[in-house]
């Protein structure tokens, strides 16, 4: 397995079985800070930064509580019209990272042009974690997703995905390459107008991959071990910012999970994940029913990141 200290995490692409499952070892040796609400020294002599190109609620600030929690510091931009990078300047990836990393020893970017991750870790020295990239990828929203699978249900494995909604979302692609490693079947949902692209399929095909497009929730729901949604009413991601509009699509009932399909249909012991924020796609009543996790999931966004900073940073092997 490959050392992760001083690595970029851009992709799930190149992640294997071992390399998950030490993520996920270092998230259970972590987790009682985040449980009990109580700080350590982990990380006292490192500085995270944050550079957030895109609005986000829960990826920024779990890392940031994350590094907080382990004794680190943190500084950065949450909004880039207020860089050099936003404004007349329009300062470039190269130009702004190449002096990022000397005012941090890790860097945490979100960015609404796919590939600008891979960009910036060409210029820093210090490692670069992927925090959403465009359609592209959303590594630690995946890995965290993951985490909460293997915690809820004890294994990656011999289970069956049902993935809902639009398939360009960068979760969708990481959650899919992540596949490749696990003895798992995704059944794809998602509007023929945001299905997977013939050039990421071939990408799945080639790393054998198992999934099968299918029409709506309902054909699906009653295999499903996981149920993992996205929304299909959603911002167009290459956007570094998307004023809603005044008047809202709905979703269709196929691509929709509710409390009634839930007790008609879905296995008892089957969970819910979703990566938030949420739309119509899951009515709130859901979150009463004992399939909702994604609130577990949110408090293991931090230990996650805990995990993989200490793991890039070196605190631990
Ligand atoms: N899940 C997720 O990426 O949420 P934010 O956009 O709020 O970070």
């Amino acid at each position: 397995m490959r050392s992760f200290l001083g690595r970029d995490i851009l992709s799930l692409k190149d992640f294997s079985r071992d390399e998950f499952n030490r993520v996920f070892q270092v998230c259970d040796d972590l987790k009682p800070y985040a449980r009990d609400r109580r700080n350590g020294d982990l990380l006292k002599d490192k500085t995270l930064l944050t550079a957030f190109y895109q609005p986000s609620t829960r990826t920024r600030l779990s890392t940031e509580a994350a590094m907080h929690r382990l004794g680190g510091h943190v500084l950065g931009f949450s909004d880039a019209k207020m860089t050099r990078a936003g404004d007349f300047y329009q300062e470039s990836i190269k130009d702004t990272f190449h002096m990022l990393e000397y005012y941090g020893d890790v860097i945490a970017i979100r960015h609404f042009q796919q590939g600008a991750p891979a960009e910036a870790a060409r210029w820093a020295s210090v490692p670069v974690i992927n925090c959403g990239d465009g359609w592209g990828e959303h590594p630690t929203q995946v890995l965290t997703d993951l985490y909460t699978i293997r915690t809820e249900l004890g294994t990656l494995d011999g289970l069956t995905y049902l993935l809902v909604g639009d398939m360009r979302m960068r979760t969708m692609h990481s959650i899919l390459y992540a596949l490749s490693q696990f003895d798992a079947e995704a059944l794809v949902v998602g509007p023929p107008d945001m299905s997977l692209l013939p050039e990421f399929k071939a990408e799945l095909d080639a790393v054998n991959v198992r999934y099968r497009e299918i029409e709506s929730v309902a054909d699906g729901i009653a295999q499903a071990d996981v149920i993992y949604m996205e929304p299909v009413v959603q911002a167009d991601y290459t956007k570094g910012r998307v004023e809603r509009d005044a008047v809202l699509p709905t979703t269709p009932e196929a691509y929709r999970v509710t409390r009634e399909l839930l007790a008609a249909k879905a296995k008892s012991s089957s969970i819910i994940l979703h990566s938030l924020p949420r739309m119509d796609e899951l009515p709130s009543d859901v979150d009463e029913t004992r399939h909702q996790r994604y609130w577990v999931e949110a408090f293991n966004g931090v230990v996650l990141r805990m995990a993989l900073l200490s793991l890039v940073l070196g605190a631990v092997e």
